[in-house]
């Protein structure tokens, strides 16, 4: 599939998705946040950008502490619930934009910190946003990645989970691999941190693909194996599991320098 076709399928998806995304309780799970923003070291004089900002969750959640944060996200509805989202909480220093992570429409060194979550797994080339990810940072910013990392035993399987329950799902990085993809842009680590996200299947998934995820988890509890890497188990709600999330920050420096 080409990444044009790729990323219509994202627009699609997310425009179904929007509000109840943006309504879901886990994606403003406080533990996972705090964590968030302590990688993202905030001080009142930064601009950050967040990139693939969806309905502006970890956007209206940094603004308090910061001048200004602008979110852009290649899906029009997401910008809609972020909008909406900035009105409720009554914050001002926000901006947002519509576009896409692989070509920011931002002059070189304008922000201080650059975010993204829950994106990457969603894009073919997730090494070329991070690039631009680096390209738009000042030389004494951070750019900071939180996302899903399997490990390298259970990434085919995690894959193939998600996609049934996302089809807008590309691949979810191991944490190694997406330490590589900063050691090739020239970044240096600052800060590697962990949370296992705790969901509940029936919430997250769209109904017609209900049928076959539920057969890939009950196998996966069944075995005891945890083939799919998210210790799922069945609950007297359904089937719940945890999203093994990584939090990654680095500074726009050459590693050696
Ligand atoms: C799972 S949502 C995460 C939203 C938000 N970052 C959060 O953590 O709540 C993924 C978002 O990535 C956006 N996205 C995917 N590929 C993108 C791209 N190439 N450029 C910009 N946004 C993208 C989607 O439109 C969607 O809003």
């Amino acid at each position: 599939m080409s990444i044009a076709s790729h990323n219509q399928r994202i627009v699609d998806q997310f425009t179904r998705w929007a509000k109840p995304f943006s309504e879901l309780p886990i994606h403003a799970e406080s533990g996972a946040m705090t964590r968030t923003l302590e990688a993202c070291a905030l001080k009142s004089e930064l601009d950050v950008l967040d990139v693939a900002c969806g309905p502006g969750i970890l956007a209206c959640a940094l603004a308090p502490h910061v001048r200004t944060v602008t979110g852009i996200d290649i899906t029009a509805a997401m910008i809609e619930q972020a909008r909406a989202r900035q009105g409720k909480a009554g914050l001002q220093n926000l901006e947002w934009h519509i576009g896409d992570a692989v070509a920011l429409p931002f002059e070189t060194g304008s922000f201080d910190r650059v975010t993204t979550r829950y994106s990457f797994h969603h894009m073919p080339e997730p090494a070329a946003a991070l690039a631009e990810m680096k390209r738009v940072c000042r030389p004494n910013g951070r750019i900071i990645v939180i996302d899903a990392t399997p490990s390298p035993e259970t990434q085919f399987a995690y894959d193939e989970m998600e996609r049934l329950r996302d089809p807008s799902h590309a691949s979810a990085l191991t944490l190694d691999q997406l330490r590589e993809i900063g050691r090739e842009a020239g970044l240096g680590e600052v800060i590697i941190d962990a949370y296992r996200l705790e969901a509940q299947l029936e919430t997250l998934a769209e109904a017609s693909d209900m049928p076959a995820l539920t057969t890939i988890f009950d196998a996966d509890i069944a075995s005891g194996e945890d083939r799919i890497g998210v210790a799922a188990w069945h609950s007297p709600t359904g089937i719940r599991f945890h999203f093994p999330i990584s939090i990654i920050a680095w500074e726009p420096r050459s590693v050696g320098g």
